[in-house]
C-alpha cells in the first residue's frame, strides 16, 4: 500500500484531496497546525484506519528536519508528498510590511522547497517517489493586492522546475499544479499589510469547488506531466491574453482592481 503525505490537509483543497487519496486505497498522513481539525477529518475519510495525523507548523523551518523524520517514521516511509499548505494576501503592495512578505515566503516557497530536499534522497534510497507542489495561477502574472503571494508562488514554480530538471531522469516524479480560484476559506487567513489575518474582513471568495479541483489534481498526479493548470475557462482566457495581448490584459486587470 502506498503512503501519501498531505501537508496542509485540515481544510480546503488539502482536505478534499485527503478524501480522494483515502478512497483510492492509499495510506494517508495528514499534517496542518490544528490537531483537532485533522482528527475530525481523519474520522470522515473513507478509510480512517489507514490515516495518521501528524500536526505541525510547516513554516517553522528550524523544526522541519525533525518533522520529516517523524512523518517518515510514523508512516513507515512515504512514496508521495503533496504540498498543499498555503497562505494568501490581500493588501496594498506599496505598504505591505517586509514581515508580512516574509510570512508568505516562509510557507509558500521555503517550506515545500526545503521539505522536498529532505524527502528526495530518502525516497530515492527506498526506490522512488513523487513530489507535488500546489502553486497558483497567481504565479503567472502580478495582481495588485497579492504581490508577495504571487511572487512566492512564482519562486516556487522556478525552483520546482529546477528540481524537475535535476531529477527527471531518476526515479523521482516532480510535478507542479497551478489552480485557479477555489472556493475555500483561504481569504479568512489571508494577510493584511501588517501580516495579520484578515478574518472577518476578508472579501467573499468564489470559484471551483475544492472537491472538483482535488479530483483533477489526483488525476494529473497519475501522469508524468510537469505542470498542470487546474483552472476555469475564464482563467485560461486570462492566461492567453497575458501571453499574446498583454496591453489589453493589463487594461482589464487595472479595471478589475479599480486601479485604472
Ligand atoms: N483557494 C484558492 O483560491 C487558491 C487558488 C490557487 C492556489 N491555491 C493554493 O492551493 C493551496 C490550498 O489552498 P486552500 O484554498 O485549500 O487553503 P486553506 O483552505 O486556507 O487551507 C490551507 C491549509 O494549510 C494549512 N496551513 C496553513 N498554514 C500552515 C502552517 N503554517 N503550518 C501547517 N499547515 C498550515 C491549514 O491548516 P491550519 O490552519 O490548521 O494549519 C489548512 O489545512 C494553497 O497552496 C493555495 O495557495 C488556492
Amino acid at each position: 500500500m502506498e503512503t501519501v503525505w498531505i501537508a496542509g490537509a485540515s481544510r480546503g483543497l488539502g482536505a478534499a484531496l485527503a478524501h480522494v487519496v483515502s478512497a483510492s486505497g492509499c495510506r494517508v498522513v495528514l499534517t496542518a497546525r490544528n490537531a483537532s481539525d485533522l482528527e475530525a477529518l481523519r474520522t470522515t475519510l473513507p478509510h480512517p484506519e489507514n490515516a495518521v495525523v501528524v500536526p505541525a507548523d510547516l513554516a517553522a523551518s528550524e523544526a522541519l528536519s525533525e518533522l520529516i523524520d517523524r512523518v517518515w517514521n510514523e508512516s513507515g516511509g512515504i512514496q508521495r508528498a503533496f504540498f498543499c499548505a498555503g497562505l494568501a494576501q490581500w493588501s496594498n503592495p506599496l505598504t505591505t510590511t517586509p514581515g508580512a512578505e516574509e510570512q508568505l515566503m516562509a510557507l509558500n516557497y521555503r517550506f515545500p522547497v526545503q521539505a522536498a530536499k529532505l524527502l528526495a534522497e530518502r525516497m530515492l534510497d527506498h526506490g522512488n517517489g513523487q513530489l507535488v507542489a500546489v502553486g497558483s495561477i497567481a504565479a503567472e502574472f502580478g495582481q495588485p493586492e497579492s504581490a508577495a503571494y504571487g511572487a512566492s508562488k512564482a519562486a516556487l514554480e522556478r525552483h520546482w522546475e529546477a528540481f524537475y530538471a535535476a531529477w527527471a531522469h531518476r526515479r523521482l516524479r516532480v510535478q507542479l499544479m497551478q489552480p485557479g480560484v477555489i472556493q475555500t476559506t483561504i481569504m479568512a487567513s489571508a494577510l493584511d499589510e501588517s501580516g495579520a489575518a484578515l478574518g472577518q474582513n476578508a472579501k467573499s471568495h468564489t470559484g471551483q469547488s475544492p472537491e472538483a479541483v482535488a479530483q483533477r489534481l489526483w488525476a494529473a498526479a497519475q501522469t508524468h506531466r510537469f505542470k498542470t493548470y487546474l483552472i476555469s475557462p475564464t482563467e485560461r482566457l486570462a492566461l492567453l491574453l497575458h501571453r499574446w495581448m498583454p496591453t489589453l490584459f493589463y487594461t482589464l486587470l487595472r479595471q478589475r482592481h479599480g486601479t485604472a
